[in-house]
């Protein structure tokens, strides 16, 4: 079973886009997919309510921290985690060989909380007991100063910068409608699908053992 955990604590980085978007990838290719809504707000559950019947499966559970997920036959478990971390509450669900992405945004405001969410957790020790972290820029509007230093900033840290997701419209009509771009015909998505292929070489899953369902792209 692969876990996967999109996590930072401050809002609107890109926790549920990001989450939604791994879970219908591998929805798409037949994997068997849980995604764990840890959030009060509910954001992951609401998009999948609205998923259209056609589209690839994806099971839900709704949850808190507090509460251990049990897998069932899920072969990635990928975790939608709230504004209010704590890594008291993660400890009993997050284990060696787990995935964490934390999605940042380029404001002074969002590095700097990054910056306290990472010291918070290099202090934990989890990269001790063998998760590892990757990061990504998110909303990046790449002729920006901040976007310039947002990326001097993640390339100083330990952890790899993963991705970078660009700024657009495309992720909000997707999931407005229960879709990912890995739902989208590619001519209309191509230069977002080229920016996640990291991400899926980081995350490394081994292909399903008995593939479910295999999505064809909507046409729209
Ligand atoms: N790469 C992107 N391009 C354009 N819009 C984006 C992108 N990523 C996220 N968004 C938008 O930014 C907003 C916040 O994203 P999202 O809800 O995924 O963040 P979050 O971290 O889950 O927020 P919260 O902390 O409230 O749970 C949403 O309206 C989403 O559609
Ligand atoms: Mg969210």
């Amino acid at each position: 079973m692969n876990q996967i955990f999109i996590a930072n604590p401050k809002g609107g980085c890109g926790k549920t886009t990001i989450s939604t978007q791994i879970a219908g990838y591998y929805a798409n290719l037949g994997y068997r997919v849980l995604l764990v809504d840890h959030d009060a707000q509910k954001s992951s559950s609401d998009w999948l309510a609205s998923r259209p019947a056609r589209c690839s499966s994806i099971q839900l559970r709704a949850t808190t921290v507090e509460t251990p997920v049990s897998d069932g036959e899920a072969e990635v478990v990928v975790h939608d985690m709230p504004a209010a971390w704590s890594l008291d509450h993660v400890a009993d669900i997050i284990h060696a060989g787990d995935k964490v992405l934390v999605p940042v945004l380029s404001s002074p405001t969002d590095i700097k909380a990054c910056l306290r969410f990472l010291m918070e957790l290099y202090r934990s020790g989890i990269f001790e007991a063998g998760i590892r972290m990757g990061m990504v820029a998110n909303r990046s509007r790449e002729h920006t100063r901040y976007y310039k230093i947002l990326i001097e900033f993640l390339e100083r840290l330990e952890s790899p910068l993963v991705a970078n997701l660009r700024d657009t419209q495309n992720y909000v009509r997707a999931m407005d409608r229960g879709l990912t771009i890995f739902d989208l015909p590619e001519s209309r998505v191509a230069a977002d699908l080229a920016q996640w292929q990291p991400i899926f070489d980081w995350l490394d899953v081994a292909p399903p053992a008995n593939p479910v369902h295999t999505a064809e792209a909507l046409a729209v």
